[in-house]
């Protein structure tokens, strides 16, 4: 097979992932794992993930759930509360359990009703977190209701970013999932501390995809995606090289009945289908060569964590992606559902 037909990378991470819990963990786990080495695991669970003990317990069930053979490792993180304590933060960091830790706007997004009111809340723990050099991560949207929900992403900026960032200069922070023009400025103008993620199915629909010819649930996430003007400021970000940008697929389960609901829960899961998405976008953007830094060496580099010491290859050719799967824990439509995908992940080189 040619070289323009096979890729082998270094096997990439995923930084931002939501395995849930109970039987939906078990049904989604192994398909972050049979690719990914390591995953940044939201904490948004019900009730959140807010001790260490928590966190711990929660690595424990997602061991448990994930083919051993796969060889992946969850990193946790807290999820930060108007009262969260600095210490036990830090104690969680300092032991290991907690890689980073989660800002959501209270009521920004799925479980995220125990999240932050007011950022001015979190100074001391932002404080220890600078000083500990403990990245956070940011649901980067405000939640005023007077504020447009396709605007909210780039009023966080303004509002909330920016002026935390100017109170704490050397705070590590992940602007997660990333869906505008605005966004990318902002990251690859602030410094070397600041980066983001970008999930692929915010590199391939803009938000006619929720509306065409219907109302479309399965393509409902939040932040929700933009007009294409951003869509392809996303896509040049991502394939840019710049090590600021990195993989993260925001892949968000729910079951189909939560998704085709008069209030339909917001989340894509895009875990059977992520690298071969962001494969096909690289391609398509003729960067294919830029995919393992994007997938595989920004990420680590960013966290301060080696690079992983195996390597993946993909095929160019087709997947055929299931309508639906079926699990004990119910129906889930994945990312790309129906359609056939041109790149294939063949497993690790050995
Ligand atoms: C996520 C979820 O379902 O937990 N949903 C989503 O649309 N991305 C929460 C989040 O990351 O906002
Ligand atoms: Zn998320």
């Amino acid at each position: 097979m040619n070289a323009a037909n096979e890729l082998v990378l270094i096997r990439p991470d995923d930084w931002h992932v939501h395995l849930r819990d109970g039987d939906l963990l078990r049904a989604v786990a192994d398909h972050t794992a049979r690719v990914f080495a390591r995953a940044i695991v939201m904490p948004n669970l019900k009730p959140p993930v807010t001790t260490v003990a928590a966190a711990r317990a929660y690595r424990e069930r997602i061991l448990a759930a994930v083919d051993p053979a796969l060889g992946f490792t969850p990193l946790m993180t807290a999820y930060l509360t108007d009262d969260i304590d600095p210490d036990e933060i830090a104690r969680g960091h300092a032991e290991g359990v907690f890689t980073a830790a989660k800002l959501y706007p209270a009521n920004a997004t799925t479980n995220s009703a125990a999240g932050v009111t007011d950022i001015r809340r979190l100074d001391r723990v932002l404080e220890r977190m600078q000083s500990i050099d403990m990245p956070l991560l940011v649901h980067g949207e405000v939640v005023d209701h007077t504020v447009d929900v396709f605007d909210r992403e780039a009023v966080f900026i303004e509002r909330v970013l920016a002026p935390t960032l100017a109170r704490f200069p050397a705070l590590r922070v992940v602007f997660e999932h990333i869906t505008t023009r605005q966004a990318v400025e902002f990251v690859t103008a602030a410094g070397p501390n600041v980066g983001a993620t970008i999930t692929p199915h915010h590199l391939e629909i803009n938000r006619n995809a929720m509306f065409e010819g219907g109302i479309r649930p399965h393509f409902y996430c939040l932040p929700l995606a933009k007009r294409e003007a951003h869509r392809l400021a996303l896509r040049r970000a991502a394939t840019s090289g710049n090590p600021k940008f990195f993989l993260g697929t925001d892949s968000a389960p729910h079951r189909v009945a939560d998704k085709e609901s008069a209030c339909g829960c917001a989340g894509i899961w895009n875990a059977p289908v992520a690298i071969e998405s962001y494969a096909r976008v690289f391609d398509e953007e003729g960067a294919l060569d830029r995919l393992e830094g994007f997938a595989s060496i920004h990420g680590p580099r960013f966290y301060g964590l080696p690079v992983n010491a195996t390597r993946v290859r993909l095929v160019r050719e087709p997947l055929a992606v299931p309508e639906r799967y079926t699990f004990d824990a119910g129906e889930i439509v994945p990312f790309h559902a129906g359609r056939t995908l041109g790149w294939r992940y063949a497993g690790a080189v050995d």
